[in-house]
């Protein structure tokens, strides 16, 4: 009956859009996890409410001119008070995984968030802390002596109980029941059994208090790296009995090159030529601030592998936005362009997690601007990923811009702002007036499914195979695009063809053990705010209801297939 069912559902849906590639969840490996992302700045909302501080989101979206349309993220999706819906959801597609993030200002808000009672006592029992609290919060920000915020924890703690207490499938008994085999074997197979949806957690995507910001800097500031190692043993106390997957880092490649080259992101640094504005040096602080958070990773890893691992027995890693880069002509300096824009975008972050120091190809054009790790701090860095997130969306051409002189004459070329942190390339979407793939709704972002297979590819062969997971993969539709509401054809067609590309490169050999699709719902979409759209489902500006588009049919399909093939 239920292979009848399934047939038929499985018809339903083949027969209501184009099915050009077959791609079925059995064409991965047993265990292998899907997933649907999110983050708490996209949707979470409630910015003010129980106790959460601003955060640097929070206050950029409020200067004038900032995100598009002069949207803001204060009320967001409201899934700070819809998550019971958004985790219902998740439970009727089928996902076996959500990653979503922590809100460090709802956390960890700041002390000054302390009751009265709280500052009372602290200053009249703890009389010799007074001194050391006073100088912590002048140097750290204020975060280390207490400040932790219970309403904060208490909300992560229901997201985390409810996902666990959700059964992996749908409500289906007879799929239950296949399940439950497949559960079997999986314990069998791993000596782990999850019984709901499993947490799979971003400590830090791209959030972090204001205070932390105004104090010293954030980001380019060494003092960041404690109050960062801080918030994520706060997260492994709390949190770490049922988290199982940890990432430190989101994407810290495009973070920095947004927030301190371009000039797009919180704090919105840049100097000509890079960016239209001169509040900081586009040269050397991306440089800087990918040194910090690297240091915050490495250290936050030592401390769990020391501290957390032999009880929560978790797995921490780091999550890099992974363009795929092809080279503009066969000549060999653009073949060599595009392996520099690699290595200085991915192998910038993932070189010093998996080897203890900078690419090589980056130091040399570098020199004495990139910073150096000292010795000991190359020993933690070393091997301080237990896997590699790649957030992965598109390719594009790379060209050589120290031999050619470039000429940018396409919408995507980004020469000069490239300089600082690619190695002098430009990149292009063009060659010969044909363009490398679909265009999306957010800029750079071609479609281009063969780039799954290339970027994983690269990753297995450059980290010796080390595991990794795709953190995120999805499709953007601009805003006004109608049939996205609904008929959302060319995002299922993403998802199939790119999915396909993985499903190869992992018959060829790479140790990919998940994939999360970007995104469960529309959200905010940073400096776009809500003219971009990434969503499975739908979020009605107005009313904030959520609905289903055919994309969400089409992944719960494609996932319960899963267990009549296993
Ligand atoms: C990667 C980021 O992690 C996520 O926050 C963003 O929404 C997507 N890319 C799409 O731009």
């Amino acid at each position: 009956v239920v292979l009848i069912l399934c047939a038929a559902a499985n018809s339903i849906v083949k027969a209501s859009f184009e099915d050009e590639v077959d791609i079925k969840r059995s064409d991965f490996p047993d265990g292998f996890l899907f997933g649907a992302a999110t983050s708490s700045y996209q949707v979470e909302g409630a910015n003010l409410e129980d106790g959460r501080s601003l955060c640097n989101w929070d206050v950029f979206c409020h200067i004038k001119g900032s995100i598009a349309n002069g949207d803001s993220a204060d009320i967001a999706e409201d899934h700070y008070h819809r998550y019971m819906e958004d985790i219902e959801i998740l439970h009727s597609l089928g996902v076996d995984a959500y990653r979503f993030s922590i809100s460090w200002s709802r956390v960890l808000p700041s002390m000054h968030f302390l009751s009265p009672f709280e500052r009372f006592h602290c200053s009249c029992f703890f009389l010799s802390w007074v001194v050391v609290f006073d100088k912590h919060t002048r140097d750290h920000g204020g975060g280390k002596f207490g400040g932790v915020n219970q309403a904060g924890i208490l909300f992560y703690n229901k997201i985390i109980d409810s996902l666990l207490s959700r059964g992996a499938m749908p409500n289906d008994y007879l799929i239950q029941c296949f399940l439950l085999f497949k559960q079997i074997r999986f314990i069998a197979d791993n000596s782990k059994f999850s019984a709901g949806i499993e947490p799979f957690v971003t400590i830090h995507h791209f959030d972090y208090p204001q205070e932390l910001e105004d104090r010293y800097g954030g980001w380019l500031s060494h003092l960041m790296q404690e109050d960062f190692v801080h918030f994520a043993e706060i997260c492994f106390q709390s949190f770490g009995d049922r988290v199982k997957y940890w990432c430190t880092i989101n994407e810290p490649n495009l973070f920095s090159e947004f927030a301190y080259e371009r000039g797009t992101y919180p704090p919105a640094h840049c100097s000509p030529p890079f960016g239209n504005c001169s509040t900081g040096n586009s040269d050397v602080e991306p440089l800087i601030a990918v040194h910090n958070m690297l240091l915050g990773h490495a250290k936050t890893v030592k401390i769990y592998r020391e501290r957390f691992k032999s009880e929560q027995r978790g797995v921490v890693g780091i999550v890099v936005h992974s363009f795929m880069y092809k080279p503009l002509t066969e000549d060999k300096r653009d073949k060599e362009a595009a392996d520099r824009a690699l290595a200085f975008n991915i192998a910038w972050i993932l070189d010093p997690v998996v080897f203890g120091d900078y690419p090589p190809e980056m130091r040399h054009y570098h020199g004495s601007e990139l910073p150096k790790f000292a010795s000991e701090e190359r020993i933690i860095l070393r091997d301080s990923t237990d896997f590699i997130g790649i957030n992965h969306y598109a390719t594009l051409y790379a060209k050589d811009c120290i031999y050619s002189s470039c000429i940018c004459n396409d919408s995507s070329c980004t020469k000069g702002s490239d300089r600082a942190i690619r190695g002098f390339v430009y990149t292009a979407a063009e060659r010969d007036g044909v363009p490398i793939g679909e265009p999306t709704g957010m800029a750079r972002f071609f479609v281009v499914p063969r780039g799954m297979e290339e970027i994983v590819e690269y990753a297995k062969k450059r980290y010796l195979n080390k595991p990794m997971f795709v953190t995120e993969n999805g499709y953007s539709s601009p805003l006004n695009k109608v049939e996205d509401y609904h008929h959302d054809v060319k995002r299922i067609n993403y998802l199939k063809s790119y999915l396909a590309f993985l499903a190869r490169a992992i018959r060829n050999g790479a140790d990919v053990r998940g994939y999360f699709l970007w995104t469960l719902m529309d959200d905010f979409e940073w400096v776009n705010g809500y003219s971009v759209r990434f969503g499975i489902y739908r979020v009605d500006p107005q009313t904030l209801n959520r609905t289903p588009k055919l994309s969400a049919s089409w992944f719960r399909n494609f996932l319960s297939n899963c267990s009549l093939n296993y």
